[in-house]
């Protein structure tokens, strides 16, 4: 594999997007508006600035990744790709749709994966001709950081394609784990509803929101509380997990908690509105 086509140049995008083109790769990342693409480039250019800050990159591996990355808005204009790996929004009927599209543009030989954090490999599948190359990539946020790919098989998922995808995750210098498609995968079924819980916690006035996160802090030793990381995730995301895991299962333990889905209503989705459960500048 040499080439790869990124769709969306969100958070999640433009992180998998600069972690290929670091291992070598020649990346397309695509967004339906160039104002998007943009966004995304320059997200990679600051991140890739901070590491020749901290001398972890010279400038002219910065420049060569750099280079290896094209923005597009025009699907068609990703010449050659082994593999397209697609981040966009979490709606299985938009997926569904640029899965088919995708299926007319690139030839049977390219392998489709999806990063998406709960919704059904097998559904996104049945929409091509070619549900044998169709697999789950699941990375996490801050995707440059973060060692773990959840490899995602769905029913008809062929084990060379999952080979494929295996070693590519060890070529990124991550780890995969192999995971049979179930709603949330593994790390968002344990990790969401605990985010869901912590919402609970704050709605009940059971404790503050810095209160709740130094708790699991300290307590638990998490890296950051679990409020902090729901504005890190982005609590539309949370929402549409804990709604994919409450219809699936259909158990009420999954309940969405009524005060993130009023902060959803709100906008105030997390860092990227620069408000959730606590409040962001710029900087920050
Ligand atoms: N992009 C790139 N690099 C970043 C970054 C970002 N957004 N944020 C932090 N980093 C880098 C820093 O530059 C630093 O690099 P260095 O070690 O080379 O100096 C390193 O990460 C550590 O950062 P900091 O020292 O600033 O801060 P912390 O030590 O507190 O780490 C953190 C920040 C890595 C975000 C850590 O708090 C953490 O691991 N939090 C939990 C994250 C998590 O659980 N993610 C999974 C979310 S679930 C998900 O994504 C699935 C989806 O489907 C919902």
């Amino acid at each position: 594999m040499k080439s790869v086509l990124v769709l969306g140049a969100g958070t999640m995008g433009s992180g998998i997007a600069q972690v290929f083109a670091q291992a070598g790769f020649k990346v397309f990342l695509r967004d339906i508006e160039i104002n998007l693409v943009e966004k995304g480039l320059t997200t990679i250019n600051k991140n890739l600035e901070r590491l020749v800050n901290k001398g972890k990159l010279t400038l002219e591996d910065k420049q060569e990744i750099i280079g290896r990355i094209k923005g597009i808005v025009n699907i068609e204009e990703a010449q050659n790709v082994d593999l397209v790996v697609e981040g966009i929004v979490e709606n299985i009927e938009v997926k569904k749709k640029v899965f088919a599209e995708l299926d007319e543009i690139f030839p049977a030989n390219t392998i489709f994966a999806t990063n998406t954090s709960s919704l059904s490999i097998t559904d996104l599948a049945a929409v091509t001709k070619r549900p044998e190359k169709v697999i789950g990539m699941h990375f996490f946020n801050p995707v440059p950081v973060m060692q773990l790919v959840e490899v995602i098989k769905g029913v008809a998922t062929s084990e060379e394609t999952y080979q494929t995808i295996c070693d590519l995750v060890r070529q990124l210098g991550k780890t995969p784990v192999t995971v049979n498609e179930a709603p949330g995968f593994v790390v968002n079924r344990l990790l969401i509803p605990m985010i869901n819980e912590a919402a609970y916690l704050l709605m009940e006035g059971v404790a503050t929101a810095e209160d709740i996160d130094t708790a699991m802090r300290l307590g638990a030793n998490h890296p950051m509380g679990p409020l902090a990381l729901a504005d890190l995730i982005g609590l539309d995301v949370c929402l549409a997990i804990m709604e994919t895991l409450h219809k699936e299962f259909g158990d009420d333990k999954y309940r969405p908690c009524p005060l993130l889905r009023k902060m959803v209503r709100a906008g105030h989705l997390g860092r990227k509105t620069q408000r959730g459960f606590y409040q962001y500048t710029n900087e920050n």
